[in-house]
């Protein structure tokens, strides 16, 4: 069985993100996506709304299951049995941190990382983006996935769960 592993901090997923879901669980039998700590990065939803968040939307998908991971990508990738890991390249300077890492994480673990091109209209997209116009009440429905903006909305705005310690445990 060919098994890929989609890790990501998720903070939280995005139309970018679903698009990478989409087009790599047809490529493999089975797509992870784990939920992970980007120790650069302060988590802004706990750990568990942003699995709940990943598995309705993934839920259409036979073959994708989500799982949060607190450790590192290559024990992740060797746990859940993946033969590659996939990441989405963004167009603005995705491409130096991605090829870095997937040259650490094939020198330490032997994982292979397949980089996919994101889809034009999700270029601009990123969580921390999400994050900021959902805080101050914005729109958000045309950047998360369909139905999700009140959710993310809740979870981030004035009395939501925002500010809490996000890290994967
Ligand atoms: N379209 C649009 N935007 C996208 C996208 C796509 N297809 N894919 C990702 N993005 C955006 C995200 O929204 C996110 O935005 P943000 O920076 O504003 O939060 C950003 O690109 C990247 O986020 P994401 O892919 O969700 O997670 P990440 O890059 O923070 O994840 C880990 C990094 C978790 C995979 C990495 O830190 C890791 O492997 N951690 C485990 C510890 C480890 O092994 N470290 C050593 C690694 S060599």
């Amino acid at each position: 069985m060919k098994t890929l592993l989609y890790p990501g901090s998720f903070d939280p997923v995005t139309r970018g993100h679903m698009d990478i879901i989409r087009r790599a669980s047809a490529l493999c039998d089975e797509l992870v996506v784990a939920v992970m700590h980007n120790p650069d990065k302060r988590g802004a939803l706990p750990v568990q709304k942003r699995v709940a968040l990943l598995e309705r939307c993934c839920a259409l998908y036979g073959n994708v299951r989500v799982i949060a991971h607190g450790g590192l990508l290559i024990e992740c990738a060797r746990e859940t049995g993946a033969s590659a890991v996939v990441r989405g390249v963004r167009p603005l300077g995705d491409f130096e941190t991605e090829y870095q890492m997937a040259q650490v994480n094939r020198m330490l673990g032997g994982v292979e990382t397949l980089l996919m091109t994101t889809c034009e209209d999700c270029a601009s997209i990123s969580s921390s983006i999400v994050r900021q116009i959902a805080v101050f009440g914005g729109e958000i429905d045309s950047l998360v996935p369909e139905g999700l903006a009140d959710d993310v909305r809740a979870a981030l705005g004035r009395g939501g769960e925002g500010g809490q310690d996000g890290s994967a445990g």
